[in-house]
């Protein structure tokens, strides 16, 4: 992808639609861990924290001028791991590349948790297309990671993926 075709800006009040359109999207929420928002109030309410979450990098991707997704980094374990999470839009006219794009460009901004040794990433284990992206990018496999979660109302596998930081 050509430089400054895609960037990552930071969220403003003026995504929260976007973002309730895109939390509520079943072809997006169905790949994600955890449920979208039952409501228009919860996702104000959630939308509303993270405008105001310093602690956390949070992005919008924009890909030529046009907000095509999300791709974002938590703090977990006292600082020492990043939970990495990353959707695109359905809707994205097809551009490959977006993702991995997304996830590299993150990766760049993981000095802003100076105790951060590893970022990672829980993935549906049949999320053939996130797992390509994120071994193309250098995150491996966790060993011994497989967990079944209850996704709705299906039991479903769940691997680990890391990406060690500092190497
Ligand atoms: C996962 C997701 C972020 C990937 O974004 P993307 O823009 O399609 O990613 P990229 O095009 O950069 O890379 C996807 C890779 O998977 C490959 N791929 C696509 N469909 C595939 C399939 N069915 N099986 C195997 N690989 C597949 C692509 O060819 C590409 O690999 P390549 O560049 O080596 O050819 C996007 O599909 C998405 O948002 N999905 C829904 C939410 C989600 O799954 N989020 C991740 C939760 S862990």
């Amino acid at each position: 992808m050509d430089d400054g075709v895609l960037e990552l800006r930071d969220l403003l009040e003026s995504d929260r639609d976007l973002l309730f359109s895109w939390r509520t999207d079943e072809r997006i929420n169905f790949w994600m861990l955890r449920d979208g928002p039952e409501s228009k109030t919860e996702h104000d309410q959630w939308f509303g924290r993270q405008l105001v979450d310093r602690e956390s990098v949070f992005r919008v991707i924009v890909l030529r001028g046009i907000p095509v997704g999300i791709v974002s980094l938590h703090a977990e374990g006292g600082g020492q791991m990043l939970s990495l999470g990353i959707y695109v839009s359905a809707d994205t006219i097809p551009a490959k590349g977006v993702g991995s794009e997304a996830v590299a460009k993150v990766l760049r901004l993981t000095d802003v948790f100076p105790a951060a040794r590893c970022v990672k990433a829980e993935v549906f284990s049949d999320n053939l297309r996130a797992i390509r992206l994120y071994e193309r990018l250098g995150f491996t496999r966790v060993a011994g990671s497989e967990r079944e979660v209850l996704k709705g109302n299906a039991q479903r596998s769940v691997v680990c993926y890391e990406f060690l930081l500092g190497g």
